[in-house]
């Protein structure tokens, strides 16, 4: 079509394709002003809104003859279904190349609840910059969101572009900047485009002040764009949302493609059972069809009694989703009241509903670094890595492969309210599949043998404040009283092990937990086990903690001040930390998050490592870790 023609030709409302895009940015940096100009110069194009609606509401939606109010107010579905307010404002409009559904959130970075919602179903985000200010750190919090939702093309509209004399090299320097820091979100596209939403410049029309710039405007890229919604030749999934059992000769199963295509005659598994049928017939409104694709409404038939009920998941046998009652996942917290992980939420994915659990502890983002850190819980606006376990198994896909199967929301289950919304990474085995093996030999009877306690004596605290070398001594203490003892080593550990390891925030927490889970293997031996990790997170720690039997874990906080540890600088360390050639170092640019209350407090300023060594070992003494008389008991197996 000539280009010059499109804007008087008859909409073919029919044929004409969706885009579902979100803006982000503030007020300041022009976005009403923006988004206004964008629908008020597009309505030309427009007879009237509602017409258009309705042909819409035909052609793409779910309601019959009615109008599908949906397309014009359409978030997390479920969240809606929840009844829960959430600031989006939604705007339709239409050009005579595409339709489109603008979702609109405030800006405030406290909004992050309203964003997530907001991008959930956009297919583009736009993101604004004042060209003035450049990329702030709200535009990277808004990018990480914008990929998190599993947003991969992105406009880069930079705003104002008149306030700065239509200088392109201010316009360069700022594409640059962002490319350099969005290189890591794993967006598809980014196109930059110099606008001036209060003047028009690049928003419908190419703009005669920018002519170093060669590319679309802003409402041209969004006609073209491709909305990466191409789902026929992905592996089919129908969601079955209803049971059509009219009579006692029919018996189908409703719901929408959420992706993929089904043809007559097609293999089909329901998950998450292991049953597979043939469909005879699919069915719609319109007659039957042989084959359909992703968005349609259609009612299955299948060839053989299965027993299939609303939740259950029908793909292609080919190609089954994942199914577990285990699963990873990323996290928005989006309720005023905080993850508990001792409750139990509803977690809703699709059609189903079950009880779920946020394992502790989670390892939560920062919006703006992207850097992860250990939390025992999640407060409102905060993004999480989680495992998540339910009571029973589920069939879902990862989000990036499919937003419909691998998108879920968490319900709190007392105040009904939408706790956080889900986006699945992958499977976890299934608990049932791995089970535990009982051995006859016990920790009591290899303890007993060694005629000692078991224990894990966990030095905690900076780097070089002392730890090795008072676990050093101890262990020597031990060894010579006849002990059988092992001492596990950061450093060490890092040489295999942890090899694989950095020390950014999440590789820490894996290093901790590897430890852990080595020493508590160690404790079932029936040894006494000294570790000395710096350990820097109180939630790692205390997860270490919750892997032993109570009274077993004795926490050791090696107390040297940051100065003291620094001046003594034994490895040289801090001086290159300082320097700036040792990024990440605990105290220095990585926080080091003291015990409350440990088992042993030792203050390397007022202590030698020989006296701390003896005081420990006394103190080993004293909880009965010592006593030989454990050995006595008479473990016969
Ligand atoms: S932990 O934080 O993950 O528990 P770990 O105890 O295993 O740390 O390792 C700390 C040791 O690694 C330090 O004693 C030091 O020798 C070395 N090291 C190298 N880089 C760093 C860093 N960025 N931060 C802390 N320690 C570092």
């Amino acid at each position: 079509m000539a280009r010059d023609q499109r804007a008087w030709d008859e909409p073919d409302l029919e044929s004409k394709s969706l885009l579902r895009f979100i803006t982000c940015g503030s007020v300041d940096d022009g976005k009403s002003t923006l988004i206004g100009r964008l629908l008020y110069d597009s309505k030309s194009l427009l007879d009237d809104q509602l017409d258009t609606l309705a042909a819409d509401s035909k052609a793409v939606g779910t309601q019959g003859a009615e109008l599908d109010f949906a397309l014009l107010v359409d978030g997390l579905q479920a969240e809606r279904e929840q009844g829960i307010t959430i600031d989006v404002a939604y705007r339709f409009f239409s050009t005579a190349r595409r339709k489109f559904i603008v979702a609109d959130t405030p800006g405030h970075e406290q909004y992050t609840r309203n964003m997530i919602t907001g991008a959930s179903t956009a297919d583009v985000a736009v993101i604004l910059i004042d060209a003035r200010k450049g990329v702030l750190t709200q535009t990277r919090r808004h990018s990480r969101l914008v990929s998190l939702v599993g947003i991969r093309r992105v406009v880069l509209a930079v705003n104002k572009i008149d306030l700065v004399g239509y200088d392109q090299r201010v316009f360069d320097r700022i594409v640059e900047d962002y490319a350099a820091f969005a290189g890591a979100l794993g967006f598809e596209e980014i196109a930059a485009i110099p606008v001036s939403g209060l003047r028009g410049d690049n928003v419908i029309a190419p703009s005669a002040d920018t002519p170093w710039y060669g590319g679309p405007s802003l409402l041209e890229h969004l006609e073209t764009v491709d909305a990466g919604r191409e789902t026929a030749d992905r592996p089919f999934r129908l969601p079955v949302q209803w049971v059509n059992r009219p009579n006692a000769d029919f018996r189908g199963f409703s719901g929408l493609i959420a992706s993929g295509r089904v043809n007559t005659g097609d293999t089909v598994r329901i998950l998450p059972g292991e049953g597979e049928a043939v469909v005879t017939r699919i069915v719609t409104y319109d007659g039957d069809l042989k084959q359909a694709d992703a968005g349609a409404a259609v009612t299955l038939v299948l060839d053989r009694e299965i027993d299939i009920s609303r939740g259950d998941l029908i793909a292609g046998a080919a190609s089954p989703a994942l199914i577990s009652d285990r699963l990873s996942a990323d996290l928005a917290w989006m309720d005023e009241a905080p993850l508990d992980p001792a409750r139990s939420y509803w977690l809703k994915l699709g059609a189903r509903t079950v009880s779920a659990r946020v394992v502790a502890p989670v390892s939560v983002v920062d919006v703006e670094t992207g850097a992860a850190s250990a939390a025992s819980t999640l407060a409102l606006n905060a993004i999480a890595t989680v495992e998540i376990t339910l009571d029973r198994p589920l069939a879902f896909d990862p989000y990036p492969e499919n937003r419909d199967t691998g998108g879920f929301i968490l319900i709190d289950r007392l105040t009904n309210a939408t706790a956080a919304a889900g986006m699945v990474r992958g499977a976890l085995h299934k608990s049932s599949d791995v089970q535990w093996q009982e051995l006859d030999v016990g920790v009591d009877a290899r303890a007993a043998q060694k005629g000692q306690r078991p224990a894990v004596v966990w030095f905690t605290g900076l780097s070089g404040a002392g730890k090795s070398t008072i676990a050093n001594l101890l262990e020597r203490r031990l060894h010579h009283a006849g002990r059988h003892t092992y001492l596990l080593d950061g450093d060490n550990l890092r040489h295999g092990l942890n090899g694989d390891l950095g020390f950014s925030p999440a590789d820490r927490i894996e290093n901790v937990r590897r430890a852990a889970e080595a020493a508590k293997l160690m404790a079932d031996a029936g040894l006494i086990v000294l570790v000395s990790l710096i350990s820097p997170f109180r939630a790692d720690r205390a997860l270490a903690r919750g892997l032993l039997p109570a009274g077993q874990f004795i926490e050791v906080h090696v107390d040297t001040p940051l100065e003291v540890a620094e001046q003594r600088d034994v490895k040289g360390l801090y001086r290159r930390a300082r320097a700036g050639e040792i990024k990440d170092f605990t105290g220095i640019d990585s926080p080091y998050e003291p015990p409350e209350t440990p088992e042993v407090r030792i203050d390397t300023t007022a202590m030698s490592p020989d006296a701390a060594a003896e005081a420990l070992y006394l103190a080993l003494e004293r909880r009965g870790v010592l006593n030989p008389a454990f050995a006595a008991f008479d473990y016969t197996i």
